[in-house]
């Protein structure tokens, strides 16, 4: 099969908007692989922080991107190891996040991972997750999803997650760590976070997961019936 024959499906939005759990989900249902690009994104981050690199030495941070030793899954679903170290919780923290949307702003960091986020494209299909999936790394793919929601709902929505993991909280902060994420993201010159011109919009603030899921389900079943 050439490689552009490979359906792709893209699910981008703002963090706290359910795209995870939804690309999860779907690529589940059909059997596709799955692209979880913020992964990449906050593993450089966190790789950047290790190794001490300063935020403004792009072609260091670059050069990490390029050589990064990534593996996806070995210690189970969902997992990421770092040269042979587990880093999963870690890429989920404060400071995971915080890298991950720094060095994503660095055009030279954003090249350096693209490949990778090719090669993620295998038969039978792919579901990748992110910002810029259906704008820029995917822009043929069918259906392009962008999820969206109030940033209210999505501060609510991670306070209750970390609630129900036992950590403790603060609303405000939450909301104001998702503004600041939100407004970084949106407002770089390279990749900025928006829906493409193709893409289907759907706003969860008021749905369920089921729902969501209903109605993308339904779109991409269209779309890969389609001649
Ligand atoms: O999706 P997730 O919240 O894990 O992404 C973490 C950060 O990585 C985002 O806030 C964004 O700055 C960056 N990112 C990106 N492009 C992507 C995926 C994530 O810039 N395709």
């Amino acid at each position: 099969m050439n490689n552009i024959d490979i359906p792709v499906i893209t699910i981008d939005g703002p963090s706290g908007t359910g795209k995870g759990t939804v690309a999860t989900a779907l690529a589940a249902r059909l059997g596709f692989h799955l692209l979880d690009s913020g992964a990449l994104y906050r593993v450089l981050g966190v790789a950047v922080a290790h190794a001490s690199i300063d935020l403004q030495d792009h072609e260091a941070i670059a050069q990490l991107a390029r050589g990064l030793d990534i593996r996806f899954g070995q210690e189970g679903p969902g997992s990421v190891a770092l040269a042979g170290t587990d880093i999963s919780l870690e890429i989920r923290t404060d400071l995971g996040s915080d890298m991950a949307s720094r060095v994503g702003a660095i055009p030279a960091a954003r090249e350096a991972l693209m490949d990778r986020q090719l090669a993620f494209r295998q038969p039978p299909g792919l579901v990748a997750d992110g910002r810029d999936m259906g704008t820029v790394v995917f822009p043929a793919a069918n259906p392009k999803i962008y999820l969206t929601a109030s940033v209210e709902e999505r501060a609510q929505r991670r306070y209750k997650q970390l609630l129900d993991k036992g950590i403790d909280a603060i609303l405000r902060d939450l909301l104001q760590d998702l503004s600041e994420r939100d407004e970084r993201d949106s407002e770089r010159s390279i990749s900025p976070l928006k829906p493409a011109d193709d893409a289907i919009v759907i706003d969860t603030t008021h749905l369920n997961e089921v729902e969501v899921m209903a109605q993308v389900m339904d779109l991409v079943q269209k779309a890969l019936s389609a001649p």
